[in-house]
C-alpha cells in the first residue's frame, strides 16, 4: 500500500453526533467533550453547528458551547451552517472556519435544508460573502456524494458539477460526505481520482459513515489516491436527522488505533482520546460502536494462564 506518513483528523462527534441524540445534552457536559478532545490533541474539532434551532433543537445553544471552551493553540475550532444567517453567527462566535452544507441529490437537500441545490447555491455564495469578510475560511462539504438514500446513485458527473460551483465560491477546500454509508473502497478511489486532479489546489477531506462497515476501507481507499483530511465521531457517534437509515461516522479512536498501528502520525494521543470515548458513553448512556474501546489497542497482552507459564518454566 502507498499511504502518506500523516493525516488529518476532524473530530466530528460533537455535532455530527450530538445532533441525533434525543436527550438534550447540557451545555456545559458539550463543552467538556470539546476541551477533552482538545486534550486528546485533535488538530481539528467541528464543535457545533448554527442551524435553525427548531429544526436540530440540540443545537440550540450553539453560541455558548462557542464562549465556553477552551482554545488549544494548533487546533482548529470548526462549526456547520447551511446559510448565511448561520455564518453571521458562527463569525461572531468566534468560529476558526466555517464548514457548509449542501447535498448531491436535490431529494435529500430538500429534506436536509429545505431549499433546493440551487437556492443553496444562492445561500453558500453569501456565506462565502460573508466568511470572506470575516478573513474566516469555509470547508464545503457535499452530503450525499456517493448515494442518496432516497434516489439512490449520485452520478458522477453531478458530483463534479456541484464540485466546480463550490470551488468557484473561493473556497479552501470540499469534504465529499458518505452520509448514509453507501459508497465502497473502489467508488472513493474513483470518485477522488477523477475530481482532485481538477482543482489540485484544494483541500480534499473524505466524511464516512460507517452504517455499512466499509468507512476504514473507504478511508484507506482514498489514502491511497493522496487524501489526508478525514473527519472522524468519538467512539463512533453521529447520523443526519434528515437521511432514514443514517447511522454514526468512522470511530475516531477505532480510526486513529489502525493509522498509530500502521505507523501514521495523527498527532493525537490515543489513551486520552479513548478517556473520551468512555466519558462520552457515560453522558449519552449507552454504549458506542467503536471497537478499541472494548479490545484495548493492538499492542494489549494478557497474563499467560499458570497452566501455560508452568510449562513454559515461568
Ligand atoms: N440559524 C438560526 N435561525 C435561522 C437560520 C440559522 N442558520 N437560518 C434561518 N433561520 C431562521 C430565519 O431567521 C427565520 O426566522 P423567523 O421565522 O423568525 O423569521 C426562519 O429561520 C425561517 O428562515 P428560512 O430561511 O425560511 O429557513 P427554513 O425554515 O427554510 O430552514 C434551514 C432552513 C437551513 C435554516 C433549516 O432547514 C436548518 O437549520 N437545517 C439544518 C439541517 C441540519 O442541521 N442537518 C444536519 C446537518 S447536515
Ligand atoms: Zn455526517
Amino acid at each position: 500500500m502507498k499511504l502518506p506518513p500523516r493525516v488529518t483528523i476532524c473530530e466530528v462527534g460533537t455535532r455530527d453526533g450530538f445532533q441525533i441524540e434525543p436527550e438534550f445534552i447540557p451545555t456545559e457536559l458539550k463543552i467538556e467533550v470539546v476541551d477533552r478532545l482538545s486534550d486528546a490533541g485533535l488538530p481539528a474539532i467541528e464543535v457545533t453547528s448554527f442551524v435553525h434551532p427548531k429544526v436540530v433543537p440540540q443545537m440550540r445553544d450553539a453560541e455558548a458551547v462557542m464562549a465556553g471552551i477552551r482554545r488549544r493553540p494548533g487546533t482548529v475550532y470548526t462549526a456547520l451552517v447551511p446559510n448565511d444567517k448561520g455564518a453571521v453567527r458562527a463569525v461572531d462566535a468566534g468560529a476558526d472556519e466555517l464548514r457548509t452544507v449542501i447535498s448531491a441529490s436535490e431529494s435529500h437537500n430538500l429534506a436536509n435544508v429545505n431549499m433546493t441545490v440551487e437556492e443553496s447555491l444562492t445561500r453558500l455564495a453569501a456565506v462565502a460573502e460573508v466568511a470572506g469578510r470575516a478573513g474566516v475560511p469555509v470547508v464545503a462539504g457535499i452530503s450525499t456524494s456517493f448515494g442518496c438514500p432516497f434516489e439512490g446513485t449520485v452520478p458522477l458527473d453531478r458530483l463534479d458539477w456541484l464540485c466546480g460551483r463550490l470551488a468557484a465560491l473561493g473556497v479552501r477546500g470540499l469534504g465529499l460526505a458518505d452520509t448514509t454509508g453507501m459508497a465502497n473502497p473502489a467508488q472513493v478511489a474513483r470518485t477522488f481520482a477523477a475530481l482532485q486532479p481538477k482543482w489540485p489546489g484544494l483541500e480534499w477531506t473524505l466524511h464516512t459513515h460507517d452504517t455499512r462497515a466499509m468507512a476504514i476501507p473507504n478511508i484507506l481507499a482514498a489514502m491511497e489516491g493522496g487524501v489526508t483530511h478525514f473527519d472522524a465521531s468519538i467512539g463512533g457517534l453521529g447520523g443526519c436527522p434528515f437521511a432514514p437509515g443514517a447511522s454514526g461516522n468512522v470511530c475516531t479512536e477505532d480510526l486513529v488505533h489502525c493509522l498509530h498501528a500502521m505507523g501514521i502520525e495523527t498527532g493525537i494521543d490515543l489513551d486520552r482520546l479513548i478517556d473520551t470515548a468512555r466519558r462520552v458513553q457515560a453522558i449519552v448512556g449507552r454504549a458506542l460502536p467503536g471497537q478499541v474501546i472494548k479490545a484495548g489497542p493492538w499492542d494489549r497482552r494478557y497474563p499467560l494462564p499458570d497452566s501455560v507459564a508452568a510449562r513454559r518454566g515461568g
